[in-house]
């Protein structure tokens, strides 16, 4: 059984990791790993395939960067040929970035069966580019595998009638869940399967915390600080935004320092709209001598590094999806830059606190977590670390592709 999966972008690589290690475990399983190149910096991505250990991509698109429908066109017709080269039995995608719905509908329209992994999140405002990526590749996946509780009275919504275990979590992939699959090549391509598995990029931390905290290069246990990342269209692109966002990060760097691995492209912004003062440059290795008052720009950083400074910091304000779950899962309190999140269970069982990007909500966020006033974070069911376990168990079952 051969099954191609692809990355595009750095929260894709957390996520494909512990599928290569089940899929590696289980035999007469191939794996072929393909890479769009929509990240290609060696911050943004080599570093990551060095820490995770993740296997040199089979294939590289090498698209790059450009204007969204530039880079899904680009994926689809590069991704098309490939497909037809290599005929895997089901393409796996991850996420929600461009190159996750140009490689759907590639695969969707040469009839490859698809697996969305981390599907039916849903932050209901489509001018989001993720939600469109969401909803297109879950509108066309035919093996959902969810996350979190949402995800399947989401995924209810949007017409997925079947769910393996009726829609309840899957502890163990058995016997009899898997006799259930064995007329799935009858019912293909309709069929949408959906699967509440858990979160496979909680797999990846889980198995990685340990090792983070021996191995980073920056480490402060021993000073307060709150880290910061920050990289959104919504809040970087517009410079009244943006300045708004950085004048409350100033006054919550009066409380605390504030770590700033930044972005690319929020780089690129802070020198356009000439915000640049509002951060002080620091360069790596950061030692523990640094300023007690400031935002502090660094580069962005590996997975160890970014692992181990989220689990020693009293604080995390973010913009990103998966950083939302980590900080839940580790404890942390997060204020989420957002108006809204597709990852509810991290407000209703974990540490996160939606702040926007009004200044006021963000220091007063920011008071209320530094003085205890925030949710102190439980463990998302099946955010047990053998998420992509169940996963590729499912796919094996579901079987190989009937070709005509
Ligand atoms: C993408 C994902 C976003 C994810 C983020 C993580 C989409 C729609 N967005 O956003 O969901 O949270 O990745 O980082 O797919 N750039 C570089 N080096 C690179 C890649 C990009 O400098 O290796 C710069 C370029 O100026 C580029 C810009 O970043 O134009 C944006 O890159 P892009 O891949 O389009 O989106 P991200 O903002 O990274």
């Amino acid at each position: 059984m051969k099954v191609m999966t692809v990355v595009g972008a750095r929260p894709n690589l957390m996520k494909a990791t512990p599928l290569m290690w089940a899929m590696k475990n289980t035999p007469g399983m191939e794996s072929v790993l393909v890479h769009t190149g929509q990240h290609y910096d060696d911050a943004l991505d080599a570093v990551f395939f060095r820490e995770l250990g993740l296997p040199r991509p089979d294939y590289h698109l090498g698209v790059g960067s450009g204007s969204h429908a530039y880079q899904v066109a680009q994926v689809m017709v590069k991704l098309e040929k490939l497909l037809q080269e290599v005929d895997p039995d089901w393409l796996v995608v991850v996420g929600d970035i461009n190159s996750t719905m140009a490689a759907s509908l590639a695969a969707a329209k040469l009839l490859v069966p698809l697996a969305h992994v981390e599907s039916g999140l849903r932050s209901f405002d489509r001018a989001m580019p993720e939600e469109v990526n969401r909803v297109v590749t879950d509108a066309l996946a035919n093996l959902l595998f969810v996350t979190e509780k949402s995800g399947v009275v989401n995924l209810r919504q949007e017409g997925v009638t079947r769910f393996l275990n009726g829609g309840e979590p899957i502890f163990q992939v058995t016997d009899d869940l898997v006799a259930t699959l064995s007329g799935f090549g009858q019912d293909f391509p309709s069929v949408r399967l959906g699967a509440f598995v858990g979160n496979v990029m909680i797999d990846t931390l889980l198995h990685f915390r340990e090792r983070a905290s021996r191995e980073a290069r920056i480490s402060f246990p021993d000073r307060d600080f709150a880290l910061l990342t920050l990289h959104r269209p919504g809040n970087v692109d517009n410079k009244f935004i943006l300045q708004d966002i950085l004048g409350a990060l100033q006054e919550v760097s009066r409380e605390l320092p504030v770590l700033f691995p930044c972005h690319p492209r929020t780089r690129l912004r802070l020198k356009e709209y000439h915000l640049e003062d509002y951060c002080q440059p620091v360069t790596l290795p950061l030692t523990k001598a640094f300023p007690d008052h400031a935002v502090l720009l660094l580069e962005p950083l590996g997975y160890l590094d970014f692992l181990n400074l989220m689990s020693q910091a009293r604080l995390i304000l973010t913009d990103s999806g998966g950083i939302q779950e980590e900080a839940t899962l580790l404890g942390v309190p997060c204020l989420t830059l957002r108006e809204n999140t597709e990852r509810p269970v991290t407000l209703s069982e974990g540490t996160n606190t939606l702040v926007g990007h009004d200044p006021h909500n963000i220091v007063q966020g920011a008071r209320n977590a530094l003085t205890g006033k925030s949710g102190t974070g439980a463990q998302p069911v099946l955010w047990d670390g053998h998420a992509a376990q169940r996963v590729v168990k499912i796919i094996e079952a579901a079987g190989v592709r009937q070709r005509p």
